[in-house]
């Protein structure tokens, strides 16, 4: 062979295998998976905002923020195997951000890709009136189709932020949370959402979202209004929490007070039924701390019951509300000395805080019929 040929024959293979690269990452670009992105809270909601997203497995990531996306921040990739699926998320969380604000963002990973423009708002700083909007929603377990035939009417309520009340999937495979996650895929790149573990979720529940403290218990104040997000997962883990809520409700200074988890402590449904654990552990502490609501999933049907102390009706007392599955498995209501409203349909709920003022309203999800309205005022 003469050295001319070989030389334009290495050029002509050359050519070919750039060629071949190319569309190679034309297809990867081409045949996009599910990004999944969602937002929460790890650190101060008036400051800071995390964002989760899948990439492929070593690819690197970046979050751009503010205005004209001129700041940015690195993600960490958190990779696990479940079954034969290999996952890898790409976590960042954004700091020292202004309370109150809107930032828009994008998302960009190695593999090449690129996503959409979003936005995010943050917190009103801690004890700040300002009005907000909290929806919640909940034990959607396997009912993607109808989660996803009600997320665009969550989506047009415009929350600040989505609570989720437990019970995500069926069997808590990974496939699941996936689709749970993809149901709500348009609402949840610009709303954060914060959730408690229900009885269905496996340990893997805490790898699908970035929470603070231990994740299965931790609090947020978020304007004038102090979370408290719960694990009522068995007895055990309700009596280990009494020792941190007791020294979480003594240090929090915010006047309303919203304790949830996924099971009932009072309530009238029979399918599941409330938990004496609960009402054991926790209700005095709620009683003597000024817990105005506490909300919970679980039971598949709506109720609200009348404002409780000392196991009585008493206007002082605090208001118990199980929000029914927000899928499409749901039971009869069931009325007894505690309710003042209860329905057997699938619904979500929107609460409007305006300042010494909850507003609330349970909203069917087969007929967009309005299942409940209350007041709360500060006690
Ligand atoms: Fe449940």
């Amino acid at each position: 062979m003469r050295r001319g040929q070989g030389k334009k024959r290495l050029i002509v293979v050359a050519a070919l295998l750039a060629l071949t690269l190319f569309f190679s990452f034309t297809v990867v670009a081409a045949e996009d998976f599910p990004r999944l992105i969602h937002l929460s809270w790890q650190n101060d909601p008036a400051s800071t905002m995390t964002i989760m997203w899948r990439s492929e497995p070593e690819a690197e990531g970046i979050v751009e923020y503010g205005e004209d996306f001129a700041q940015s921040v690195q993600s960490e990739p958190f990779r696990y195997r479940f079954g034969r699926t290999q996952v890898c998320w790409q976590i960042a969380e954004i700091t020292d951000l202004e309370p109150n604000s809107t930032y828009h963002y994008r998302l960009k990973t190695s593999e090449p890709w690129e996503s959409e423009e979003y936005s995010f708002k943050t917190a009103p700083a801690k004890g700040e009136e300002t009005s907000f909007k909290f929806v919640i929603f909940s034990d959607v377990q396997g009912g993607y189709e109808a989660f996803q035939q009600a997320a665009p009417k969550i989506k047009a309520e415009n929350a600040d932020i989505l609570l989720y009340l437990g019970d995500f999937t069926r069997s808590s495979s990974q496939e699941e949370y996936d689709l749970w996650l993809e149901s709500g895929a348009t609402i949840f790149t610009d709303v954060p959402l914060m959730s408690v573990r229900g009885n269905v979720d496996g340990p893997n529940y805490l790898d699908q979202f970035a929470f603070p403290g231990n994740e299965r218990w931790f609090s947020l104040d978020y304007g004038n209004v102090h979370f408290l997000f719960l694990s009522t997962m068995l007895e055990d883990e309700v009596i280990e929490q009494r020792p941190w809520l007791l020294n979480d409700l003594k240090e929090n200074d915010n006047p309303w007070v919203i304790a949830m988890a996924h099971k009932p402590a009072f309530g009238s449904g029979s399918q599941n039924g409330p938990e004496q654990y609960i009402v054991d552990n926790w209700v005095d502490l709620f009683e003597e701390y000024g817990v105005a609501l506490y909300l919970n999933g679980h039971e598949h049907s709506y109720e609200r019951t009348f404002p409780l102390k000392g196991g009585e009706i008493d206007e002082k007392g605090i208001t118990y509300i199980t929000t029914s599955s927000t899928g499409d498995e749901f039971y009869p209501a069931v009325r007894t000395w505690l309710t003042a409203q209860a329905e057997g349909e699938p619904c979500y709920m929107v609460f409007t805080v305006e300042g010494s003022v909850i507003h609330g309203i349970a909203k069917g999800t087969l007929d967009d019929s309005i299942l409940d309205e209350f007041e709360l005022k500060l006690r």
